[in-house]
């Protein structure tokens, strides 16, 4: 069994990531993604979006990370695996399953899930400019528009070179639109020989096993589930239903709010809170409550005062 803490932009960023691996449970990260539109980014690029290459590319309790590039040239995009991977990047991911209008635009993401070719070429180049024994990985979604070339586009995965894919559970279309389709995922592992890594809706310890039993495969990628549930992760390993306490979850909320205060500007700090609280209140009531204190404030001092009374 292995369990991945899911790329989330905007939302799993250095401070979350720091909390949730801290809770154990997780084999590795993977970071935001990168869009890499030229070639050779300036370190700093690598640095901002994943801060934990200054430290070994491990999170603060040792979970390595693995950078998620995102893009379409080539050449750009070998060039730039290359220097994540000289910074200390464990691995590196590539990503066929952002749905993002600008993104999509441009020629990357989900939308080269229509043409499993631009698949193969690109894992194959950021294969091609890698020592043997770094991990190139790819993520994708079960298609576009719908699932007809599902099956064509992990077998491009394979072929480029990558040792693993994880597979996000729904087409671009079906958008985040419960439920996650987990039994496309069992064709997919028949046509493929790299490991799959599961994706899409497991919120419980029940969800895993229902997840396992449909898709065949025992390695899963968390997203929004560790993020309202930061202990998920390790309770899937002790197989234990019940979620940690509001008790316990508000000591995590208030270490990251004092993370963020002591890091960053003032103006951005309301909005990073709100955000985890936000998914915090669909699995604890008392983040609710909270959360109809905080969501107008915008003000740090008083975010302060309603962040320790919670
Ligand atoms: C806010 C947010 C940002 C995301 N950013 C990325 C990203 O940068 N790269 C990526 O491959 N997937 C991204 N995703 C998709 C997730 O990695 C994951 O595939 C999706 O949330 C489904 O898993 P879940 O149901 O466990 O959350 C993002 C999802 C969310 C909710």
């Amino acid at each position: 069994m292995r369990i991945v803490l899911a790329p989330m932009e905007g939302l799993a960023d250095v401070y979350l990531r720091r909390l949730l691996t801290a809770q154990g449970g997780f084999d590795w990260v993977v970071s935001e993604f990168v869009r890499v539109g030229q070639r050779g980014y300036p370190d700093r690029v690598f640095y901002n979006i994943c801060p934990e290459l200054r430290h070994g590319g491990k999170t603060d309790c040792g979970t390595p990370i693995r950078v998620q590039l995102l893009g379409n040239d080539l050449e750009a995009m070998a060039e730039n695996a290359q220097r994540a991977v000289q910074l200390g990047s464990y691995g590196i991911d590539i990503n066929f399953g952002c749905p993002s209008k600008t993104v999509n635009r441009r020629q990357g993401g989900a939308i080269m899930l229509q043409e499993p070719e631009s698949l193969y070429r690109v894992v194959n180049a950021v294969r091609a400019t890698l020592p043997p024994e770094v991990t190139v990985s790819a993520k994708m979604r079960l298609g576009y528009d719908d699932m007809s070339l599902m099956l064509d586009n992990a077998q491009a995965i394979e072929a480029g070179g990558a040792t693993e894919v994880t597979v996000h559970a729904r087409t671009k279309l079906q958008g985040y639109a419960p439920p996650a389709h987990w039994d496309e995922l069992a064709r997919i592992q028949d046509v493929i020989n790299i490991p799959l890594i599961a994706n899409g809706d497991i919120w419980t310890v029940e969800d895993y096993h229902a997840c396992v039993a449909t898709s065949g495969t025992t390695d899963v990628m968390l997203g929004r589930g560790a993020v309202r549930c930061p202990d998920l992760a390790s309770r899937i390993r002790q197989n234990k239903m019940t979620g940690a306490q509001w008790q316990s979850v508000r000591l995590l909320l208030n270490e990251f709010w004092h993370d963020i205060r002591k890091t960053l500007p003032e103006r951005d700090c309301a909005g990073r809170l709100k955000q985890w609280v936000n998914h915090l209140r669909k699995v604890h009531p008392d983040a609710e409550t909270l959360w109809h204190e905080i969501r107008t404030e915008k003000q740090c001092p008083k975010l302060d005062r309603l962040i320790e009374a919670a």
